[in-house]
């Protein structure tokens, strides 16, 4: 028997980041919200645990027990008591270490598509510790929508959002490690920037009510007007260009711009198909970008495509 899975990539449309905690993480306001870019993942029964990647940037994932699909399938075997063999096909849509869970997707897709394979029952909740494990943003991969995340991003709650949200989402050449924008974000934050001030004592760290009400209203000006990232100014001075691409998107139309989680791909909120198109043709000639996608929100969080048997 075979499982396939699909799971979609996301990018955060509010992401303010509280202290640095003892365990290394930072507590985090954000909204999650996932999009129509996706990686696919096939699993079928093997002797032996194995990886294969395909798609685009398929050489720069990792095959070892680095990679998320990998470490998903080990960490769901361990829980039922049983061998990880499984042959694991990977076909990567998510621009990789791109700042949109592209490695959380197929943690994700791995954990619903190996329960599948190996018939375990387990209850949702349970499912969503393991994807805790295995990273910040896999539990939000496995539900999709648009989520409101706190904690370090593990713990979430549905938000309405009318949709669809229409993106343009400008690619980078070579990614960012999460790690080392975080770091670059404390020092900033250290150095005294006050845009990046810690909440207070008592000072909740929270999504402002406007941005909620954008999103349930379906007010795309509103939304774009709102949309924030803690992270981004780090990620800019890592890697100075995005302030080029993010000043290209929003000359070229966009009702805002931001750049996805810890970078660096940016994302562009656009009213509707056609503006979509124009912006994507005018980022694409721009030269500051590698590629373009159109894509559309919210979009559905891990799920199974198609089941054989073998
Ligand atoms: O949870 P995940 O493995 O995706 O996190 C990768 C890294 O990103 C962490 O090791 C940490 O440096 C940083 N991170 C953080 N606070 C969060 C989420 C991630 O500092 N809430």
């Amino acid at each position: 028997m075979s499982v396939t899975v699909q799971a979609s990539a996301k990018i955060n449309l509010y992401l303010r980041v509280g202290p640095l905690r003892s365990d290394g993480y930072h507590d985090l306001a954000t909204v999650f919200h996932a999009v129509s870019l996706h990686d696919e993942i096939t699993v079928e029964e093997s002797e032996h645990l194995s990886l294969e990647i395909c798609g685009e940037q398929a050489e720069k994932v990792p095959l070892d027990g680095d990679n998320l699909a990998v470490r998903a399938a080990m960490l769901l075997a361990r829980r039922l008591g049983r061998e990880p063999g499984v042959r694991i096909v990977l076909r990567k849509g998510i621009p990789v270490a791109g700042g949109m869970a592209g490695g959380s997707a197929d943690a994700a897709a791995t954990l619903i598509a190996c329960a599948a394979l190996w018939h375990a029952e387990l209850p949702h909740d349970e499912l969503m510790t393991l994807a805790a494990q295995l990273g910040s943003d896999v539990p939000f991969c496995v539900v999709g929508g648009t989520a409101l995340g706190h904690g370090r991003g593990e713990r979430l709650a549905p938000v309405l959002a009318a949709g669809p949200w229409y993106w343009v989402l400008a690619l980078a050449d070579g990614g960012l490690s999460t790690p080392q924008v975080y770091a670059e974000f404390d020092r900033r934050r250290a150095s005294g920037d006050g845009e990046l001030r810690e909440p207070g004592d008592g000072e909740p760290l929270d999504v402002p009510a406007a941005l909620l009400s954008a999103l349930r209203d379906g007010d795309p000006k509103r939304l774009g007007s709102l949309l924030h990232n803690d992270l981004q100014d780090a990620a800019v001075a890592l890697r100075p260009a995005l302030g080029r691409v993010l000043e290209a998107g929003l000359d070229g139309g966009a009702l805002g711009g931001i750049v996805c989680g810890s970078g660096p791909t940016c994302a562009f909120l656009v009213s509707d198909q056609d503006a979509a198109v124009d912006l994507a043709a005018r980022l694409a000639g721009s030269g500051w970008v590698r590629a373009v996608r159109c894509a559309t929100g919210p979009a559905a969080g891990a799920r199974i495509l198609a089941r054989t048997a073998g």
